[in-house]
């Protein structure tokens, strides 16, 4: 199974239920709602290192999400997978239209 917020995804459910958000995720930086990290590196660190422990966090989220470098690696590599060049390129959506 792979994680990807904010829904829990199967393998073989993978481009079907898709979080539309995610779509271009990696041409869409600065992330998170206050644009602290300019990398999706620095996302997943903060997955591994850096979740602040409160009285209402998840309890599976204590800890951290424990994210090797190759774990990291791997899901860099799949989100890049959600670059969709042609719609970035399409000029019915540049900001000319606007
Ligand atoms: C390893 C698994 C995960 C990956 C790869 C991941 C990836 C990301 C990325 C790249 C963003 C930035 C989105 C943007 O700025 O457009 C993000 C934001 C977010 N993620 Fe995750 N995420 C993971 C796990 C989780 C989990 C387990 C939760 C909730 C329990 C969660 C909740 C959120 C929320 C609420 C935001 C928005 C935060 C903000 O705007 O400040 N994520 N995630």
């Amino acid at each position: 199974m792979i994680v990807v917020e904010p829904i829990l995804l199967e393998l073989p459910q993978i481009g079907i239920n898709l979080n539309a958000s995610l779509r271009n995720i990696e041409k869409s930086e600065p992330y998170m709602h206050d644009g602290r990290f300019t990398s999706l590196n620095q996302c997943l660190e903060h997955y591994n290192s850096g979740i602040v422990a409160s009285p209402t966090l998840e309890t599976q989220l204590v800890g951290g999400i424990p994210l090797t470098p190759q774990n990291k690696a791997d899901l860099i590599a799949f989100l890049k997978t959600l670059t969709d060049t042609k719609y970035l390129t399409d000029t019915r959506f540049s900001d000319n239209n606007f």
